[in-house]
C-alpha cells in the first residue's frame, strides 16, 4: 500500500517544478476524478497553471457539471476548447452521427476531429502540459513517466499521478472533500465521451468502459503520443 501523505508531497512538489521552470504551463483535465485531484492541488496552492477541457460535444451532462462545480468551489473557470463547426459536419455527412462504431479507423478521426486537433490549439504556446494519466489504468500506460518529452507537440509533458493507484485518488478525493463526476458513483470509473463511454460490472478492468467494443491495445484517443506511438504496452521478455 502507498503512503498517500508522501505521494501528494511528491505530487505537490512536480506541480510546484512545473509552475517555477516550465511556466507557462497547462493542465489537460477530463473532469474525471484523477483530474480533480490534480485540480484541487493546483488550486489550492494557487499555482500559475491554466486549466482546460477538450469539450468533444459529446460529452455527458454529469461531466459538463464539474465545469460549473470548479467554478462554486474554487472560483476558477476552465477553459473550454471545442471542435472545428465544418470538421465536425462534414464527418457527420460523409459517415453519420455515430460512425466511430464502425471501424477503429472511423473512431479515431472522430477522437482527430474532437480531440486531437483542438488540443494542438490548447497546447500552441504552452512550454509543458500535465495530464491525470496513471499507470495502472490501462495496458496502454504501463511504462508511463511522470516527465516525458512530447516530441509530437514539442514540449515537455508530466504525468504527476503515474505512480498513484486507483485507491489513492479516492483517498484523497475522499480526505480533502474534491467535487467529483457523478457517474463515479454509477460504475463509471473512466469517464470519456457518453457514446464511447459505459458502466462496467464489478471486477471489470476500469477501462472496459471505454470503446467497449474494441481491443484493449487500440484504446487511446490519440492525445497521448510518445515516440510517435500511441501506446506504451511493457515489453515482455522472450522465452
Ligand atoms: S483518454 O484516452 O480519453 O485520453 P483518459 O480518460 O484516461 O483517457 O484521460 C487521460 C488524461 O487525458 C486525462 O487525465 C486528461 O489529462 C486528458 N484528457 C482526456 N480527455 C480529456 C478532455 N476531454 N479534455 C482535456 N483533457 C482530457
Ligand atoms: Fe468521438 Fe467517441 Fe472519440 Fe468522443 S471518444 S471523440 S465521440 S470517437
Amino acid at each position: 500500500m502507498s503512503d498517500l501523505h508522501s505521494l501528494v508531497e511528491n505530487t505537490q512538489a512536480t506541480l510546484r517544478r512545473i509552475a517555477d521552470e516550465f511556466s507557462p504551463a497547462v493542465f489537460a483535465s477530463s473532469l474525471a476524478a484523477e483530474d480533480m485531484v490534480l485540480a484541487d492541488l493546483i488550486l489550492k496552492a494557487k499555482l500559475p497553471i491554466g486549466i482546460f477541457t477538450l469539450e468533444t460535444g459529446r460529452l455527458h451532462k454529469e461531466t459538463l457539471a464539474m465545469v460549473d462545480r470548479i467554478r462554486e468551489t474554487y472560483g476558477h473557470e476552465v477553459k473550454l476548447y471545442k471542435p472545428e463547426p465544418a470538421a465536425i459536419d462534414a464527418y457527420v455527412r460523409q459517415n453519420g452521427l455515430n460512425a466511430f462504431y464502425d471501424s477503429v479507423d472511423m473512431r479515431k478521426e472522430c477522437c482527430r476531429i474532437r480531440k486531437v486537433e483542438p488540443l494542438n490549439r490548447a497546447l500552441a504556446g504552452n512550454k509543458a502540459w500535465i495530464t491525470g494519466q496513471r499507470r495502472s489504468q490501462s495496458t496502454t500506460r504501463a511504462e508511463l513517466a511522470v516527465q516525458e518529452d512530447d516530441a509530437a507537440h514539442g514540449m515537455t509533458k508530466f504525468n504527476p499521478l503515474a505512480d498513484w493507484s486507483e485507491e489513492d485518488v479516492w483517498n484523497y478525493i475522499r480526505a480533502n472533500n474534491v467535487p467529483y463526476n457523478a457517474l463515479h458513483d454509477k460504475g463509471y470509473p473512466s469517464i470519456g465521451c457518453e457514446p464511447c463511454t459505459r458502466a462496467i460490472q464489478p471486477g471489470e478492468d476500469v477501462r472496459a468502459g471505454r470503446w467497449w467494443w474494441e481491443n484493449p491495445e487500440s484504446k487511446e484517443c490519440g492525445l497521448h503520443v510518445v515516440d510517435g506511438k500511441l501506446v506504451r504496452i511493457k515489453a515482455v521478455a522472450a522465452t
